[in-house]
């Protein structure tokens, strides 16, 4: 009898030929994290930078040399020169936010490529967005309204229209009308009170989201920018892999508001942790997953907040922290480090190393403390809005600190209590901290570790 004989050479060529680096940013907490300004670190020895999930609803903060970058959609990369960077198959694009930050693109001399595969949010999602929230009154999310989770709802139902349909117009009409599809998105609208308990003027859209041919005629007017900027972006990531070469993937949103780890109503609606870049873009086996966590926490919209501090602290800290929402001003509500909280996002996102943010926000608090757990929840517990929702935080105190630390660049300059405060979450989380932010601006690391 002939044996086959299968060995690790023969059966796994296609994955044994990746041979380039793979290095995930996530957001360890409910966003805001500062990802941005890493990814935009990184970026500068990686060869690629993949945006692969997630919308406009994102704001990334890049401070550069004194000037300040909002990136919502293309990837934080784009601010630097000949740097390749791509928009996967699991994004949902605005065309009017992709066209404005193209502005990026052309200024730094960046390379783009959006997939054509991408789905386009309509001003109609937008505006059953809007509906919805009305209608939900006093339960409603607090989402960013940018149409987020209608657009991923089509996309699901396996109807959303793609950056590739965008190149004729008549294809772009026949899709929209496939099926009924059209009708049965006005028809949600109508149902939802859209032009009658929503303001249709209060979306801004600049045209009228619920007749096709304004939306016909407002996708086209972006479609002619875009074009020129389409391809297969997961072809691409796998060839450039293959030449070993490194990838960096950014994660557009915090791995506790992935759709499947608060298992509830308050997430948004994508997958932001390293699953989500293997189930759009077909890539395993990451080098290293990059946990963002302030040194705080904050929380944009609804949804539970156990260490919420809904008092003067939590002013301060807001006020210090400048912490009011990049794509849409609201006030962040800010509260102490959540460790169960982080501990559960470290697990549930694969991250094996933490950075840590905005720790010079927290110099000359009278009072500083971390959660340590929650009464009666297990540390492997699932932490999802029932849990999140009655859980009592038990805190533990630590010495603060007066000193500005802003301009430290060397650990050994910090003082001795904000590095015990370090050692403290390192210790909780049980991952090494890469390095530490302590102001806005691309410089004001301590410590940065970069790979070689
Ligand atoms: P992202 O969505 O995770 O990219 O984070 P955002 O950009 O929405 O929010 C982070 C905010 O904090 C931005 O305004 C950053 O410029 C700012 N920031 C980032 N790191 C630090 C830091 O270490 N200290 C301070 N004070 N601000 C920081
Ligand atoms: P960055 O990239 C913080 C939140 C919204 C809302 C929920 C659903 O800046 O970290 P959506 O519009 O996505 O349907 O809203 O998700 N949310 C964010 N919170 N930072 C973000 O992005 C967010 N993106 C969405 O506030 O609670
Ligand atoms: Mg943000």
């Amino acid at each position: 009898m002939v044996k086959l004989s299968i060995t690790r050479q023969n059966a796994g060529g296609i994955h044994m030929s990746r041979i380039g680096k793979k290095i995930v940013i996530v957001g360890a907490q409910w966003g805001d994290e500062g990802k941005g300004k890493l990814v935009d670190l990184y970026a500068e020895k990686a060869d690629v930078v993949v945006r692969y999930e997630g919308g406009s609803n994102a704001g990334h903060t890049l401070v550069i040399a004194g000037r300040t970058y909002k990136l919502h959609l293309l990837p934080s990369g784009i601010v630097r020169s000949g740097k390749l960077c791509l928009f996967g198959p699991g994004g949902v694009f605005d065309l009017k936010i992709g066209c404005d930050e193209l502005a990026i693109v052309r200024e730094h001399g960046s390379r783009l490529v959006l997939d054509r595969n991408a789905s386009v949010v309509l001003p109609i999602h937008r505006a059953i967005d809007a509906g919805r929230e009305a209608a939900a009154g006093k339960s409603k999310i607090g989402t960013t309204l940018k149409g987020i989770g209608p657009a991923y709802a089509d996309f699901w139902l396996r109807r959303s229209i793609k950056l590739g349909h965008l190149t004729s117009e008549s294809k772009l009409r026949e899709k929209l009308l496939d099926g009924g599809y059209w009708d049965e998105l006005v028809a949600l609208c109508v149902h939802l009170g859209v032009g009658t308990r929503v303001d249709i003027n209060d979306l801004k859209l600049g045209m009228d989201p619920l007749s096709l041919d304004e939306t016909v005629a407002w996708c086209m007017r972006y479609a002619d920018q875009l074009c020129e900027y389409l391809g297969d972006t997961r072809k691409i990531a796998h060839e450039r892999l293959d030449k070993g070469e490194t990838v960096l993937f950014e994660s557009a949103q915090g791995a506790l508001i992935s759709t499947h780890f608060e298992g509830g109503k308050f997430c948004t609606s994508s997958s932001r942790t390293p699953g989500g870049i293997s189930t759009s873009m077909g890539i395993y086996n990451f080098d290293e997953v990059i946990g963002v966590t302030k040194a705080y926490t904050t929380r944009v919209g609804a949804g539970p907040f156990p260490t919420e501090l809904d008092n003067e602290v939590g002013e301060g800290i807001r006020q210090k922290g400048a912490e009011f929402g990049t794509t849409t001003g609201r006030a962040r509500r800010c509260g102490w480090l959540d460790l169960p909280a982080l501990r559960y996002a470290c697990r549930v996102a694969g991250i094996t190393k933490l950075v840590v943010t905005k720790l010079d926000v927290l110099s000359g608090l009278a009072r500083l403390q971390t959660c340590e757990a929650y009464e009666d929840v297990d540390k492997g517990d699932t932490l999802t809005e029932d849990v999140l929702e009655t859980a009592v935080p038990i805190y533990e105190d630590h010495e603060p600190w007066s000193e500005d630390i802003t301009s430290v660049r060397d650990v050994n300059d910090l003082p001795s209590a904000a590095e015990n405060y370090l050692y403290k979450i390192r210790d909780s989380i049980g991952l090494p901290i890469a390095s530490v932010s302590v102001g806005p601006d691309r410089e004001a690391m301590v410590d940065l570790e970069l790979w070689s």
